[in-house]
């Protein structure tokens, strides 16, 4: 399915400006559309350099998470997107599940600081490709679009 589609489905179910209720939404949405994901979830950056569990689907989750530690934490660092084609040879993975073997971390920037990532993981070795990469920043880019994160920049 095409990135535009998959926009405006995610943008209109985003009809509130509640940055947690579109959180859970947006995490429901991708478990939805995306095939073969065993974890969806944000984790909130609600103190400095600390990544705390938000909403997720999937199995109870690792929390905190420092910003030195994992996957996420080097997509808070880098404020780059993490793809991850084998977690096993990413030096410092947190394994939650051990079911995971591949995963895409995207840092969600609000007004220049980082506000959480967005997480999700699959039990496929190489599950993820450039293009789904390119298809979930944009649906992150949405979310962003669609909260308001007013007085609430560290996510609560
Ligand atoms: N694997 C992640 C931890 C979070 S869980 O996958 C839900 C990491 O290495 O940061």
């Amino acid at each position: 399915m095409g990135s535009d589609l998959l926009e405006r489905q995610l943008a209109s179910l985003l009809y509130t400006r509640d940055w947690l209720t579109n959180a859970a939404q947006t995490v429901a949405f991708i478990r939805q559309q995306f095939a073969d994901l065993n974890w969806a979830g944000f984790y909130l950056q609600r103190q400095d350099n600390v990544l705390i569990l938000g909403p997720f689907q999937g199995l109870p989750a690792c929390n905190p998470i420092p910003f030195e530690r994992g996957v996420c934490g080097a997509a808070a660092r880098s404020l780059q997107t993490q793809r991850v084609e084998d977690v096993h040879a990413f030096d410092g993975h947190i394994a939650c599940d051990p079911a995971s073997r591949s995963e895409l971390v995207v840092p969600i920037v609000v007004e220049g600081r980082l506000w959480g990532v967005l997480d999700i993981d699959s039990p496929i070795p190489g599950r993820f490709s450039a293009a789904d990469q390119a298809i979930i920043e944009a649906l992150c880019a949405r979310f962003v679009d669609a909260c308001d994160f007013a007085g609430s920049a560290r996510g609560f």
